[in-house]
């Protein structure tokens, strides 16, 4: 039987989360409630079901939202909810979903797609390129002492989740709109994703707290995170778990992290989703001790290299060609200047669009693209410029998986 992709509305649209659903654990219909952090804020007409006959057998949904790349934040759609029932896997029905999904998203005119992806393999083929890199600390407090005294004279306080928005949103804004991977939260999401604490994501940890760090009563900092309470051997075991702290200054995200540091009857503070220049790594005295490990981060698609090439901005003068292969969106198959024109000139790089997604936020280098056999370099010196011409000020950072 064939499978047809519409877009879910009503009732449908929780539906077609059920196929993601089935791989976080629930065998039948999803409980709505649970699904609310989804179902709240994904927009009208951006979920897509495939249906075998009257089953949905597999769903694929897009967030609306502006994504910071270098320059300033652009429409991009957060591609969330891929899922296909294992009844029905390896028949191409992810393909059709991303089919649809891409296609529906370059009519709407935002030139990227960006998303979190459960496994390397999936995407490539699809145009995504990985673009950024994550870091996740796990330190003993006893060995987290920072290299030179902190200098910051504000005040920290306990706010309550209910009265969060305002100070978060404020700090997190300032940041978002010079951080490439950071994208916009509405209040709506702010509201259903992260200033809510329903007990069954808690996994037996703490209630999650809020403190936010101020100057003369204005929010420079903030911090979300769980105190996991727990002694072993008449010794404390407890974890502080950070969920996402931020600072819109170098003085108060040292500030935020030592306060963070420094809760007392915990033995170590473990966070995730760290950009890889976090200041913590030079903040530190024992920088072994954190336990920094780096993982994957967030995938780019340039759904209109036209369009987003334009957007971004450059860190040199000058211009380059750049040959762009791209077998699943065809209309970017073809030679493009950085201004976002196509052009017949002859091509000083070559390179894929996932390629090109990697490089897109500064979290690879052009460089290092080469080295990897993913770009070929066409005139002379194009890779030397092309990294001085892509360079950013700093890494990519998405502190949230959606
Ligand atoms: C990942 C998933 C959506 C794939 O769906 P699917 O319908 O089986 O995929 P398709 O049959 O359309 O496969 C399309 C291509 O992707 C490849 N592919 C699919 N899943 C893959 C995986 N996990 N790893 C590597 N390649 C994969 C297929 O081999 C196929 O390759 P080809 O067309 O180039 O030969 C499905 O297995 C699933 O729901 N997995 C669990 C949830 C999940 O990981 N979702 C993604 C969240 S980011």
């Amino acid at each position: 039987m064939t499978v047809e992709i519409r877009v879910a509305e009503g009732d449908d649209v929780l539906r077609a989360l059920a196929p993601i659903g089935h791989y976080f654990g629930s065998a039948g219909p999803l409980a709505a409630e649970r699904w609310q952090n989804v179902t709240s804020v994904l927009p009208e007409g951006r979920t897509l079901a495939a249906l075998e006959g009257d089953v949905i057998v597999g769903g694929a949904g897009a967030f609306g939202f502006d994504l910071t790349i270098p320059g300033g934040p652009v429409p991009a759609a957060g591609v969330t909810v891929v899922g296909v029932l294992p009844t029905h896997r390896r028949r191409g029905v992810m393909r059709e979903l991303m089919r649809a999904q891409l296609d529906a998203v370059h009519e709407r005119g935002e030139p990227l797609a960006v998303l979190w992806a459960s496994e390397g393999g999936i995407y490539g083929r699809f145009g995504y390129g990985l673009a950024s890199l994550t870091g996740d600390v796990d330190i003993q407090r006893a060995h987290a002492a920072y290299a030179r005294p902190l200098e910051w004279s504000g005040e920290a306080r306990l706010v309550p989740l209910d009265e969060a928005l305002g100070p978060l949103q404020a700090v997190y804004d300032r940041v978002a709109a010079e951080t490439p991977g950071m994208f916009s939260r509405s209040r709506e999401w702010w509201r259903a994703r992260l200033l809510v604490d329903p007990e069954w994501r808690r996994f037996g940890g703490g209630e999650k707290a809020c403190t936010v760090l101020e100057v003369d009563g204005r929010p420079e900092a903030y911090a979300l995170y769980r105190v996991n309470f727990g002694f072993e051997d008449g010794v404390s075991a407890g974890v502080t778990h950070v969920i996402e702290a931020v600072g819109a200054s170098p003085a108060a995200t040292a500030a935020v992290w030592r306060f963070l540091l420094d809760v007392d009857w915990m033995d170590r503070v473990k966070a995730s989703l760290l950009p890889l220049d976090h200041p913590l790594l030079l903040l530190v005295e024992d920088v072994p001790r954190l336990g920094f490990r780096v993982g994957d981060g967030v995938w780019v698609r340039l759904v209109d290299v036209g369009a987003a090439l334009a957007a971004r901005s450059y860190a040199a003068e000058g211009d380059l060609v750049l040959a762009v292969g791209d077998g699943f969106c065809p209309w970017n198959d073809a030679r493009f200047t950085l201004d976002g024109s196509k052009t017949t000139a002859p091509a000083d790089l070559r390179l894929d669009v996932d390629a090109l997604g990697s490089a897109f936020l500064g979290g690879f280098t052009v460089g290092q693209l080469a080295r990897a056999g993913r770009v070929k370099e066409l005139t002379a010196g194009a890779v030397e410029r092309a990294d001085a011409l892509f360079r950013t000020e700093r890494a990519p950072w998405t502190p949230e998986i959606f």
